[in-house]
């Protein structure tokens, strides 16, 4: 990746994180990261809401981005059980995951949401972590292209070509998520250089300056040959950032 993208490894702790391991994950996390003047990767730490300001408080003035994993696009009204972009703010949150494939697959959010979602945490400041990836089934059937099109054209549909490289992408692969079943990094390195491609479409220069991830088994063994691909600005990580020591030898991969 050329020198003007700033890597970034995000841990997603999707379901797990009482504010009590929060804490204790912070305080060990801050021992094995370099500080914040000597560290290169960006890194952040998406976490459940309810753990959102123990652990914005206990990394204050370290430099890692604190993410929610979703958002509602609306500021205020009747959705029962949404959180908004100000609601993130106020415990600290800079960052919010969107789309991810969970969030997809198992509680139906949609790409017309997340046209709204994008802009709508851009406008209020926090950083999107937009993410895309195709099914196994969609990959054999070469449809891959077509998905991450989708996907990515109206994820960033009613974003400002001059606000583009403010989102993150994320490409996880959702036959990699979870299982163990890495992409190759030809595989990664393929599919985030096109989803590259796509936001060229809108912006040449977007394209130069828009980091786009990897996601989907990434473990500290395999992090140095997946970010080494020209294309891939940083990783996505799940169950290998439940551990500090293994969320920090990935960083350290990207160092
Ligand atoms: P995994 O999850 O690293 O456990 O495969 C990645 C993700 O879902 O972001």
């Amino acid at each position: 990746m050329p020198a003007e993208r700033t890597p970034y490894i995000a841990g997603n702790w999707k379901l797990w994180g009482t504010r009590a391991q929060a804490a204790d994950y912070c305080e060990r996390l801050l021992t094995l990261l370099p500080d914040s003047t000597r560290r290169r990767p960006e890194v952040g730490l998406c976490v459940p809401y309810t753990a959102l300001e123990t652990v914005s408080g206990a990394l204050e003035g370290s430099g890692v981005v604190v993410a929610a994993q979703n958002m509602h696009q609306a500021e205020s009204g009747a959705y029962t059980g949404e959180i908004s972009a100000p609601m993130l703010l106020e415990v600290g949150a800079t960052a919010v995951v969107l789309g991810h494939s969970e969030r997809r697959q198992l509680f139906g959010e949609t790409d017309r949401a997340l046209s709204e979602k994008v802009p709508a945490a851009l406008e209020a400041g926090l950083q999107p972590i937009l993410c895309v990836g195709e099914t196994e089934e969609e990959r054999e059937a070469g449809d891959m292209e077509r998905k991450l099109r989708h996907q990515v054209q109206e994820g960033l549909e009613q974003v400002a070509d001059d606000r583009l490289a403010d989102v993150v992408i994320a490409y996880e692969p959702i036959w990699a998520i979870g299982t163990g079943k890495v992409a190759t990094p030809d595989q990664a390195q393929e599919a985030t250089s096109f989803v590259r491609a796509l936001v060229g479409d809108r912006s040449k220069d977007a394209a130069e300056r828009v980091r786009v991830l990897y996601g989907g088994s990434v473990k500290p063994d395999n992090a140095g040959e997946i970010l080494e691909q020209a294309d891939i600005d940083g990783a996505l990580v799940g169950g290998a950032s439940l551990d500090p020591d293994s969320f920090a030898r990935i960083v350290a991969a990207a160092e």
